[in-house]
């Protein structure tokens, strides 16, 4: 069993030693909850379940503490692959929801298993998910006073259960100050893949992730042969020619795990089968 799970990224300068102390603790309660729940369940259930957690927690920009779109909306995103199946389902820039990771669940099941904008917000309605506003004090004043957000970042989470099954999840609040209808890595393939080889979930600048194809590429090479490792050494130099903005976390079916960054730093916390690491 393998569990890694990230934050998304922050800017040091941006972060009192406080938040750092309090994002440690969330991601690793996060993940010690998630250890449990996966004892009973299977990996696309887990990823979902801990990034449903991290959507919860306002410390992170997905779900409540999502960041706020140029006209004041927040437009949020999210997605789920099953790594066995190969089904990828996804919401993207839905609004008025608390987690939408659980309405890319819901999906999972539809013969139309991604659904942008308004068609995303009115089928979660339609299912019967509550109108709820993520929005948070500390975004809204980020907003009004035109504050770039650097503390926050996107959340994920990739997982392999007990019976080498893989999973990624990924969700989030998007850049901040976007133009409304930008659309975010995180319910694409290359912010969120899976196969039966590995799971990898992104964080970063989405642009510059659908650049690089940043999940699909690293699974693809661990398909094709290459060491989790080597695969991520290769993707992220393919970023270095337009200094992409990137992050990754991911888990191989032989229990390999690895997380690399474009740039500090990452915030990302994993139980490797036998101990918790966390990195903030
Ligand atoms: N990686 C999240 C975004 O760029 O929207």
């Amino acid at each position: 069993m393998r569990i890694l799970i990230h934050g998304g990224f922050f800017s040091e300068s941006s972060q009192s030693n406080e938040t750092k102390l309090l994002k440690q603790k969330a991601l690793l309660d996060i993940l010690e909850k998630s250890k449990v729940y996966l004892k009973n369940n299977n990996a696309v259930s887990t990823s979902i379940f801990a990034t449903s957690l991290l959507e919860d927690s306002p410390l992170f920009n997905a779900g409540i503490g999502s960041q706020i779109q140029q006209d004041g909306k927040i437009r949020m995103s999210a997605a789920i692959m099953d790594g066995t199946s190969h089904k990828f389902s996804g919401v993207i820039n839905i609004e008025n929801v608390q987690n939408p990771i659980f309405v890319a669940q819901k999906l999972m099941r539809e013969d139309d298993r991604v659904l942008g904008g308004e068609g995303a917000t009115k089928y979660a309605f339609k299912e019967g998910f509550p109108l709820f506003s993520t929005e948070t004090k500390e975004r809204k004043i980020e907003y009004l006073t035109k504050k770039e957000n650097l503390g926050t970042g996107t959340v994920g989470c990739v997982v392999l259960d007990q019976n080498g099954k893989l999973a990624a999840a990924t969700s989030t609040g998007g850049k901040g100050f976007e133009i409304p209808g930008r659309v975010s890595d995180s319910a694409t393939i290359a912010g969120n893949y899976a196969n039966e080889h590995c799971a990898v979930s992104c964080t970063g600048v989405g642009e510059d992730i659908v650049s690089g194809a940043l999940a699909t590429k690293i699974v693809t090479r661990v398909t094709d042969g290459y060491a989790l490792k080597d695969a991520f050494k290769k993707t992220f130099e393919e970023l270095k020619p337009y200094d992409g903005f990137a992050g990754a976390i991911a888990v191989c079916k032989n229990g390999d795990v690895f997380f690399s960054e474009s740039h500090p730093k990452i915030v990302y916390a994993s139980f490797d089968g036998e101990s918790n690491t966390v990195f903030t």
